[in-house]
């Protein structure tokens, strides 16, 4: 049966926010050591920053760029990380049970996104695990403040005349993880990261600020504790956090293919419970969602080996190097069209995280850097996924999962340029069956398929290995047509599809 839905420029979600394509890059790993950040390599800049890296970090398209945890931050020093390199203090980091080298610090941080360029925002978070009000003012005041007093003018002296322009801020991160150091209760932590907010706008009333949401829809505090924290937070912060991570759970392949069905309806009930919120308060205004973490990952496998070595405090080690195949890039794509599809409440989301670590962009030590399966989705969405996105209601073919029950085999967005061209993101999530699709274009001047592009593979788990970096790529299929305001495709089975219409 063919898979049908409308597009008409009358009925939209909202326009999408760049920040939207977002990262995020963690004291984890390998993601800054060797990562974006290895003295010495071949490639690498008088700063030490990657320029092969850089240059796949621009390709990507990433935006804001989420710094520097995780769960790294809730034992971070910021002060540890910024001075003369030498003279900077090895830490014992509890998170990922690594020796910090603080090496790459705040001032690195800033410096790299001034190279990948004005497209890179910096979203800096605030440890609220171990440390509290007092020292997110300091490194406020230390990022941002122009001059002339004790800690803009150390900025300054450490080489950093100008301020960092720090504008969006995360308020600690997923506070209600019993993992977290320094984790805290729904009160605890909404009273806290209230104090902070307040203190913070005292600096400068125009930051914007994340409160912790739950790290995850399936958390048994899930939406209480969003509750209670807007509660106490709702008009001092703006957005609300969301994390979610997928992965196949006991080779249960068409769940995983569904992942989105989870990740909209998370979307879905934390705005319900900031509205449900605003509407007990009486207030006008709308909290948004900072979805600041997302992705596949292989999170099952990585708790097994991290038990493997207890006493061992490693500098940089290999940690979460999930390598993707094209069955997990077309799970991720369908995750950026959820994003998408709620363009009107997400208007941060960090794809988690950027290099090594359930990253798009991988690296060798002193060798190549290569892009995952996952990194065409992710660039093709930010390139092409700028505008207004269209009100999708997708009429398909439906099939059966153990977790989320039936579901459409068709997941699909489109977005609307200013220039008038739109864009149609669609995933079939059949893996046996192309999918015919019709979508009618109603109200809109387009005449011409620009390209189809597509992501499949006969073997679904094909995918770019340091051996061979360029096993799976789009590519462009023929047969799309447009005709009389009548798109028709035929998606291959388990892909992800670019319709450029103009
Ligand atoms: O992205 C990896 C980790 O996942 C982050 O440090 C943490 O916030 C989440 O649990």
């Amino acid at each position: 049966r063919t898979a049908r839905f409308a597009l008409d420029p009358a009925f939209t979600v909202g326009e999408v926010d760049p920040r939207l394509f977002g990262s995020f890059v963690e004291h984890l790993g390998r993601c800054v050591y060797t990562g974006v950040f290895e003295p010495g390599h071949p490639a690498a800049d008088e700063a030490g920053l990657r320029t092969d890296v850089l240059d796949l970090v621009r390709e990507l398209g990433v935006t804001a760029i989420r710094y520097p945890g995780g769960n790294f931050v809730s034992g971070y020093k910021w002060e540890d990380s910024v001075g003369p390199v030498d003279e900077r203090p090895r830490r014992l980091d509890l998170a990922w049970r690594s020796t910090e080298t603080n090496r790459f610090g705040l001032s690195e941080y800033v410096a790299f996104l001034k190279k990948v360029g004005p497209q890179a925002e910096p979203m800096v978070a605030v440890n609220l695990g171990t440390r509290g009000v007092a020292e997110a003012l300091e490194l406020q005041e230390y990022a941002n403040h122009p001059s002339g007093t004790a800690l803009s003018d150390l900025r300054a002296a450490h080489g950093d005349k100008d301020p960092f322009g720090i504008r969006l801020w995360c308020l600690g991160n997923e506070m209600d993880g019993p993992w977290q150091t320094g984790h805290k209760t729904a009160e605890e932590y909404g009273r806290l990261a209230a104090e902070t907010a307040r203190a913070m706008r005292q600096i400068d009333p125009s930051v914007e600020l994340v409160a912790c949401g739950s790290s995850g829809q399936s958390m048994s505090t899930f939406a209480e504790w969003e509750a209670t924290v807007l509660a106490e937070t709702y008009d001092l912060v703006d957005h609300i956090s969301l994390h979610a991570y997928y992965e196949p759970l006991d080779g249960d392949v068409d769940s995983f293919l569904a992942s989105a069905v989870d990740m909209e309806s998370f979307i879905e009930n934390v705005v319900a419970t900031c509205d449900h919120v605003g509407a007990k308060l009486k207030s006008k205004k709308r909290i948004n969602l900072s979805f600041d973490e997302w992705n596949v990952w292989y999170l099952s496998r990585h708790e097994e080996s991290a038990l493997a070595d207890p006493l061992d405090w490693p500098e940089a080690p290999r940690l979460l190097e999930d390598n993707y195949s094209v069955l997990d890039a077309v799970v991720f794509g369908s995750l950026l069209i959820a994003l998408l599809r709620h363009a009107d409440r997400v208007t941060v989301a960090c794809l988690a995280q950027l290099v090594n670590v359930i990253a798009p962009i991988m690296t060798e030590p002193g060798g190549a850097s290569w892009r995952q399966t996952t990194f065409f989705p992710f660039a093709q969405a930010a390139r092409y996924g700028r505008g207004q996105v269209l009100d999708v209601r997708v009429d398909s073919p439906r099939y059966e999962t153990k977790k989320y029950g039936e579901a459409d085999l068709l997941h699909a967005t489109a977005v609307r340029a200013d220039d008038g061209t739109v864009t149609v993101f669609a995933v079939n999530r059949s893996r046996t069956e192309p999918l015919p699709l019709e979508v009618a274009l109603n109200g809109l001047e387009l005449t011409s398929v620009v390209e189809h592009s597509v992501l499949t593979d006969t073997d679904p788990d094909a995918r770019n290995t340091l051996d061979d970096q360029e096993r799976v790529a789009p590519r462009t299929v023929s047969g799309t047509a447009l005709q009389d305001g009548t798109l028709t495709a035929a998606l291959a089975p388990l892909s992800w599809n670019v319709i450029r219409l103009a």
